[in-house]
């Protein structure tokens, strides 16, 4: 697939999220971050306006679920219109049942982990999943710094992808920017969700543009 580039929406302007999707027509997926207050300290949005901007977005709605109970409500978040739902392994309570659950509803199921957690207890679980994100910082924020301590686990991780084959996809969120993002595609990733770094860019286009070229560069598969 190569690389691909998720633009976070957290960092662009809620009151015209159309507007504001139609302004990175180059992104591969729009990155909405669902957070509940519960699984980390910030409350931002839920399916209703994921339904809304899938309906008028062109690129299809990658769901970061940073919540609680992830088993109750990611099903949701498929029914209304996202083509990735990813739950965070820290607060499923059954996360095979969940990926299947996500596939069988017709979207990609992912699982992600945030700084603190290894990949190595759930690599058997690789195939139950079409994408790993590792998170860069600890999820509830954007604009915060990029954590190389995650490069060794992004590393782990693109080492057990490939030692699964098939094609899973490997996504980095957090502090992911012109200064950051040859390090994680260095390490493994293919996937680049980018928040601060696209919508504070006087053209985030233009910017999607330099981070794919960025990383592309790294790229030893393309
Ligand atoms: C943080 C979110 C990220 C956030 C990234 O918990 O998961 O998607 O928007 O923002 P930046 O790219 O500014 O670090
Ligand atoms: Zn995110």
């Amino acid at each position: 697939m190569g690389i691909q580039i998720s633009p976070s929406m957290l960092s662009s302007d809620f009151a015209n999220l159309e507007a504001e999707a139609a302004r990175i027509a180059g992104a591969d997926w729009l990155h909405v971050d669902v957070m509940d207050n519960h699984f980390v300290p910030n409350l931002t949005l839920g399916a209703p306006v994921i339904e809304a901007l899938a309906k008028v977005a062109k690129q299809p709605i990658d769901a970061h679920l940073m919540i609680e109970n992830p088993d109750q409500w990611a099903p949701s978040f498929v029914e209304a219109g996202a083509g990735s739902v990813t739950f965070h392994v820290e607060a499923a309570a059954a996360p095979v049942r969940l990926a299947r659950e996500i596939r069988a509803l017709g979207a990609r199921a992912s699982m992600a982990l945030k700084p603190a957690t290894p990949i190595e207890p759930y690599r058997d679980m690789l195939g139950e999943l079409d994408m790993v994100l590792i998170m860069t910082v600890e999820p509830g924020f954007g604009g915060q710094s990029f954590l190389d301590l995650c490069l060794p686990k992004i590393e782990r991780t693109r080492t057990l992808i490939e030692r699964h084959g098939g094609e899973i996809w490997l996504q980095v969120d957090g502090g992911v920017s012109v200064d950051t993002i040859e390090r994680c595609a260095a390490a493994g990733a293919d996937v680049f969700v980018a928040g601060s770094a696209v919508f504070g860019a006087d053209d985030p286009d233009a910017m999607i543009s330099t981070l794919r070229d960025l990383a592309s560069a790294q790229d030893v598969d393309e």
